[in-house]
């Protein structure tokens, strides 16, 4: 059975920190639900991690549906959530609602995430009333990044950090089941999650959030630049590298493959071919 979005609520009322990881692909995803993780998200981050993009503003409804498949198909007990694309639920009520079923129908996932406080509650109202579970995102917003100018921590004046409190109640109130809190100064992540019943995923929040959620390039030490908000906790991307420098050799030099990598045939078909 996978993980619901009551018990990820119910952590908060334990107290027990809860951890969400992206994946975007079946093997890694399938890693991440082994290990417990109870919350997983295919974020369109991947249009920078996967994809090469400078933004996730390039990734499309059918790139999220896709990669979503794959992290659902290797998964089995965690809770998925599916990033929404840039202006995916912002054109129209009615446009949010298809693209979001898509999420949940298609692709298999169990709720789906969006960008937004105040402006967006009313979609994200719609959707909880149409059964679907929806996660919230605010503070730096990735896919307003060109609105903001820059990949800055936000709520830093009295009025940006009221907005903030008032977005995350906003977004609370119309039904959502938790909200990422994205570059917000820590004291400020720590009283939201105060004043919220449902749990707060931080990145680069500080550690009074409720939750945490790393981009899980940053994890395996696999990203051209660990941001400062994360930890690298392996170095697989130096492993590969080692890895595909001895394959390289190996190949030049004529040591792969080896006898025991191959296959064997009867002697007397080769004699015969032969002649
Ligand atoms: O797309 C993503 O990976 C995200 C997380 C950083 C929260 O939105």
């Amino acid at each position: 059975m996978r993980v619901n979005i009551g018990q990820i609520k119910e952590m908060k009322q334990k107290g027990e920190k809860i951890a969400m990881l992206t994946a975007y692909d079946y093997s890694t995803a399938k890693i991440v639900d082994e290990v417990g993780v109870p919350l997983i998200l295919v974020g369109d981050s991947l249009g920078m991690v996967v994809l090469g993009y400078e933004t996730p503003i390039p990734v499309t409804m059918d790139v999220m549906i896709h990669h979503t498949k794959a992290v659902v198909r290797g998964t089995s007990r965690a809770l998925i959530v599916g990033d929404m694309p840039f202006m995916t639920y912002t054109i129209s009520v009615e446009e949010a609602l298809r693209n979001a079923a898509r999420f949940i129908q298609e692709a298999g996932c169990q709720s789906v995430k969006l960008e937004g406080g105040v402006t967006v509650a009313g979609t994200v109202r719609r959707m909880v009333q149409c059964g679907i579970p929806v996660m919230g995102h605010i503070g730096l917003t990735p896919q307003s990044v060109n609105q903001l100018g820059g990949w800055r921590v936000q709520g830093k004046t009295p009025e940006a950090a009221s907005q903030l409190l008032k977005d995350a109640l906003a977004l609370e109130e119309a039904g959502a089941f938790s909200i990422v809190l994205e570059q917000v100064p820590t004291p400020l992540a720590t009283l939201i999650s105060k004043k919220l019943s449902i749990p707060t995923i931080g990145i680069g929040a500080g550690n009074g959030c409720d939750g945490q959620v790393l981009v899980i390039h940053d994890v395996f030490g696999l990203s051209d630049r660990v941001p400062k908000l994360a930890k690298k906790y392996a170095s697989i991307g130096e492993t590969m590298k080692q890895a595909v420098t001895q394959y390289f050799n190996e190949v030049k030099h004529g040591e792969f493959p080896t006898d025991a990598n191959g296959f064997t045939m009867d002697e007397s078909l080769l004699a015969e071919l032969k002649k």
